[in-house]
């Protein structure tokens, strides 16, 4: 896709969902002093956002003159049809909110889904001022997408040749691949990724088994729906495709030093949206003196250590408050102080050989560990076993590949008994 991959952001249910939705679309509103495009997405996911819209503390804060109302997709109906997607957001928000004129439904009194689909096109292009996309000047500054049970996004449906159009702005959809089984008209990928944001909404039950494909990364519509600059998923609880419906509130990222705990912890903080801890920064002054000095810290010292760090998981669980800690966490007696609940805390295990960290460790500079170390490391690394239900992944990856391949086995990893 050569994209950045999405971030995925958990909220607890569809109303958070909502509010986290309208609190982005205000901060892309912010970041635009002049004319502003937002592409609106039908299905029943963002009724909640475009009501929330319509309440007096958002409507207030939204330049309304300013802000261009599209859509993405429309069912080949008259308007006003309880199944036409520009009807529901007027109802639920435009029609009391926005100024008629800025708002752009896709005509669809036409004869044809492609006539309709013609149309749209001019329009979009006549609003943009050219005919060809330029990638430094992106026409929505938000773009908002379903994910349908099949895993189509707008009306691009898996296996259909509107999937692969690159070289129109709008398509014509004959027929639909799930209900409603009316003809549809599409704006296109291309079309929908020239976009500063691409917020998929996805919540409920209903919608696990396909996140959890669209998650394993098959080759799906809802996966190839892509900003150009940045995609966010929110996520509800309830969607979120694993078997005991929970991710566990706090991630140890465990390994020996220099296989990359900060950076792949860091690095999946910012795609969960969770607060990242650097486990180093619980260790008393004394042991950092201890492993300046090139000495082994010993059991006796660890214990507070980990002891801090736990507090640290258990503070942060009575607030509801996710986390990821980077710790080394070498032996299964210092996990089992670490992770209490092994449903509630995982261990994320950076895997690597001797060989690759110890290369990369003769590279990294500012930091307390001297090489020397590493071997004693190795000498007390106890790999996590099976009954420790680790995610182990390998470090001889990029960092954003090692953080996919996380998310990949926390979404449809076994549930732990
Ligand atoms: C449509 C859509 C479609 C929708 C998904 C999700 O016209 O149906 O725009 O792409 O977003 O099917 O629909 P739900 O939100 O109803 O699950």
């Amino acid at each position: 896709m050569g994209t950045p991959s999405p971030e995925l952001v958990r909220v607890a249910d569809k109303a958070a969902m909502a509010q986290a939705a309208a609190d982005l679309l205000l901060t892309r509103i912010a970041a635009n002093s002049g004319r502003i495009a937002i592409c609106l997405t039908g299905g029943s996911s963002p009724k909640q956002l475009y009501e929330l819209l319509a309440t007096q503390s958002y409507r207030d804060r939204i330049p309304w003159p300013r802000v261009h109302w599209f859509i993405g997709d429309e069912r080949f109906v008259p308007p006003g049809d309880p199944l036409h997607n520009m009807t529901m957001a007027r109802h639920a928000f435009l029609d009391a909110c926005a100024p008629a004129d800025n708002i752009h439904a896709i005509p669809t009194e036409t004869d044809s889904p492609e006539s309709s689909a013609n149309a749209y096109a001019r329009e979009l292009m006549a609003f943009y001022g050219a005919d060809a996309l330029d990638p430094a000047r992106p026409l929505f500054d938000l773009v908002l997408l379903g994910i349908g049970p099949d895993g189509h996004v707008a009306s691009l449906f898996p296996g259909y040749p509107a999937v692969d159009v690159r070289d129109r702005w709008v398509v014509g959809v004959d027929k639909a691949h799930v209900a409603p089984f009316v003809p549809r008209v599409s704006l296109t990928l291309p079309v929908l990724a020239s976009c500063r944001t691409m917020l998929f909404e996805v919540g409920g039950t209903d919608k696990r088994p396909i996140l959890a494909r669209v998650l394993a990364g098959e080759d799906l519509p809802a996966n190839r729906a892509r900003s150009n600059e940045t995609t966010t998923f929110l996520i509800d609880d309830s969607a979120w495709p694993e078997q005991s419906g929970k991710l566990p509130h706090a991630l140890i990222v465990m390994g020996v030093s220099s296989s990359g705990k900060s950076t792949v912890g860091e690095a999946l903080g910012r795609r969960l949206g969770w607060r990242f801890e650097d486990g180093d920064s619980f260790h008393p002054p004394a042991n950092v003196a201890k492993m300046s000095a090139g000495q082994p810290l010993t059991d006796e010292d660890r214990w507070p250590w980990l002891q801090a760090i736990a507090d640290e998981v258990a503070r942060c669980r009575a607030k509801g408050e996710p986390i990821i800690i980077a710790c080394s966490a070498l032996k299964k007696t210092y996990r089992k102080i670490l992770v209490g609940d092994p449903r509630d805390v995982r261990l994320i295990y950076l895997e690597g050989d001797r060989e690759l960290i110890g290369d990369r460790m003769g590279h990294r500079k500012g930091h307390f560990m001297p090489p020397g170390l590493l071997d004693s490391q190795f000498a007390t690394l106890e790999p996590p076993g099976a009954d420790e239900h680790p995610v182990t992944v390998s470090v001889d990856e990029p960092v954003e590949s090692i953080v996919d391949d996380i998310l990949k086995q926390l979404a449809i990893g076994q549930d732990r008994a």
